[in-house]
């Protein structure tokens, strides 16, 4: 078993599967009367957030508490960190805690990597700029699995500010890994040039999402992250909804299985209209449940668990 998680690509078909099976077991559990299970006793989990968070935040958390675990909650705000402390100062406490993981959210891109070499303890990647989220695209990955039965050869469109979203790179890597064949659909100014040639083979690019739908088995709607754009990309929030906004007409184009996902957060009546949201296609709240069990499945084997 790998030590750290940074990346998707951290990760082989076979160590994703085994992740996603165990998934599965520990869903099993989520309906138990006792949700609790003794294997993590007496290691602890450090929840290392310099970003916002709401979902993966309290989702690691429940995960880790679940399996047992002692966890420490470090936000940034209230924190040394907003006397000027470094993020290595800060690793360097959490070493002396004995932290046995650390999950870690970060603006910088690659912040993980350099946590990763100074502590002992595994390194969980929750979130770094606009680079990965790895444990996102398990839990999506492990959703899709458990709705329409397999990856392997599914047509995954992943729609919006991709530009911005480690989510949409993370699920690329895994998705390829595993099998599927994604397709990045959105303006040109939100998907980056070199994405085919540079990430995965496979991979296409469309600038309509209309032509895309008839064909898609899961549509996976990303949030225009604003906070990140310091020019504007598209003419206006109404502009991008008509042409890349999942509403009820589009979402008529898809076939009758296929499957509607976000992140969270959603910004409804932008990149996807209240009625898809709520809608019976919809998973997104689903995704939130799996991401407990998925980030149970992470901790515990990353931690030394078996099978
Ligand atoms: C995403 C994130 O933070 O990267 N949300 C999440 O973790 N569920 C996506 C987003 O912020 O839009």
């Amino acid at each position: 078993m790998i030590k750290h998680l940074r990346s998707a690509a951290d990760l082989d078909a076979e160590t994703a599967t085994l992740i996603l099976d165990t998934a599965g077991e520990m869903a099993a559990l989520a309906g138990r009367e006792v949700k609790k299970l003794p294997t993590l006793r007496g290691r602890t989990v450090v929840n290392l957030f310099y970003e916002d968070s709401t979902r993966t935040r309290i989702s690691f958390e429940a995960a880790a508490k679940r399996l047992s675990a002692d966890v420490i909650n470090f936000s940034a705000k209230g924190s040394s960190v907003s006397k000027g402390e470094s993020l290595k100062d800060t690793a360097l406490t959490l070493q002396a805690m004995g932290a046995d993981a650390v999950v870690i959210r970060h603006p910088a891109s690659g912040a993980p990597h350099r946590l990763a070499s100074w502590v002992d303890g595994s390194v969980i990647n929750a979130g770094d700029g606009t680079h990965e989220h790895p444990t996102q695209a398990l839990l999506d990955a492990y959703t899709m699995r458990s709705r329409l039965g397999r990856l392997d050869g599914l047509n995954v469109a992943i729609v919006g500010d991709v530009l911005h979203s480690r989510v949409a790179r993370s699920n690329v890597l895994l998705l390829s890994t595993l099998g599927a064949r994604v397709t990045l659909v959105g303006p040109p100014t939100l998907i980056p040039i070199d994405v085919a040639a540079a990430l995965q083979p496979g991979l296409k690019v469309s600038y309509d999402l209309d032509s895309v739908l008839p064909d898609a088995d899961v549509v996976m709607m990303l949030r225009v992250q604003t906070e990140r754009m310091q020019d504007s990309y598209f003419p206006s929030a109404r502009e991008y909804s008509r042409r890349y906004g999942l509403d009820a007409p589009r979402m008529r184009k898809l076939p009758e299985h296929a499957i509607v996902m976000h992140p969270g957060p959603m910004n409804r009546g932008m990149e996807i209209a209240p009625e898809v949201a709520d809608s019976s296609r919809s998973t997104i709240v689903e995704q939130v449940a799996n991401g407990v069990s998925a980030r149970m499945a992470v901790l515990y084997l990353l931690l030394g668990g078996k099978a």
